[in-house]
């Protein structure tokens, strides 16, 4: 459990929970590139505008937080469901110095930075390829990386990270009753959400500087020590195609390990979607 973690009592939450850049610079330490976040109230999707201001020229570590969106942007073209004061919705806006081709390894980056700020506020975390956080063995978290890139290299990269912290059951809607949850479903309590944001940035920070330094392969152990997947039968989704098979963590390169269902050999997954699992 974090030291400065303050879990807020259950009826002070709403009035003290205030995400503004204020609370952001206190609740950071100094040092980090993301000191200097763009607060909204409300917006249609954080990505949309860190996108939009990455095409502006806003500088690398740029930080876009909304209470709530009206249209947040899941995986697959699906929604993600943004309440306001309840969540994180956050865009962190990269100009990253590696090869256009180990870009979305990005993606996998924040996955590890999310599992290690959940489990600084108390709640253990894993991982379910590509882009999961789970907790209890529902989903709590989400990350949706969008890039823009030119023959000359990768422009920029947005990663939008969606975390259920304060949502309740019955805030979800029923569609996603069942399969989601949040930090304070898991924890009995609730969360100061700037304080969450707080580890997110400084965790990012540190996994980034790794990935930087050394490529995936200075973070696979986060990874690894966290793979909800490995040893599941799972129900893989690529190109179109359906099929069955067993995951087997991932490569050195980040793709998915996959033994199809009488399948020959290990196959590499870069890009696809988990559509179920099984033990
Ligand atoms: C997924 O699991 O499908 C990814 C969800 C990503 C949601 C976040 S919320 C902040 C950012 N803005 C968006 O519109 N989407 C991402």
């Amino acid at each position: 459990m974090n030291e400065g973690l303050r879990r807020m009592p259950l009826h002070g939450v709403e009035m003290g929970d205030r995400i503004g850049v204020e609370e952001v610079r206190e609740a950071l330490p100094p040092g980090l590139p993301w000191a200097d976040p763009v607060c909204l109230a409300a917006t249609d999707s954080t990505n949309r505008v860190a996108m939009e201001m990455a095409e502006n020229g806003a500088r690398h570590g740029t930080v876009v937080v909304a209470d709530a969106q009206t249209a947040g942007r899941g995986r697959m073209g699906r929604r993600w469901v943004s309440p306001a004061g309840k969540n994180l919705y956050v865009s962190l806006l990269l100009r990253p110095p590696v090869p256009t081709v180990d870009a979305p390894l990005l993606a996998l980056v924040a996955g590890v930075a999310l599992a290690d700020a959940v489990e600084a506020v108390g709640v253990p975390g894993s991982l379910k390829w590509p882009n999961d956080l789970y907790c209890g063995g529902r989903k709590a978290g989400g990350i949706l990386a969008e890039m823009a890139s030119d023959p000359d290299g990768v422009r920029h990269v947005v990663i939008g990270v969606g975390l259920n912290v304060n949502m309740e059951e019955a805030d979800f809607p029923p569609d996603l009753r069942g399969t989601a949850t949040s930090l304070r479903i898991r924890a009995g309590v609730v969360f100061r959400r700037v304080d969450v944001l707080a580890r997110l940035l400084e965790a990012f920070g540190a996994r980034y500087a790794e990935f930087v330094g050394g490529g995936f392969s200075a973070l696979r152990d986060g990874w690894d020590r966290r793979d909800f997947l490995r040893g599941r039968r799972v129900l893989l989704r690529r190109h179109g195609v359906e099929g069955w098979g067993t995951a087997d963590g991932l490569d050195t390169a980040g793709a998915l390990r996959f033994l199809p269902e009488g399948g020959p050999a290990i196959e590499s997954v870069h890009s696809g979607e988990i559509l179920d699992f099984r033990r």
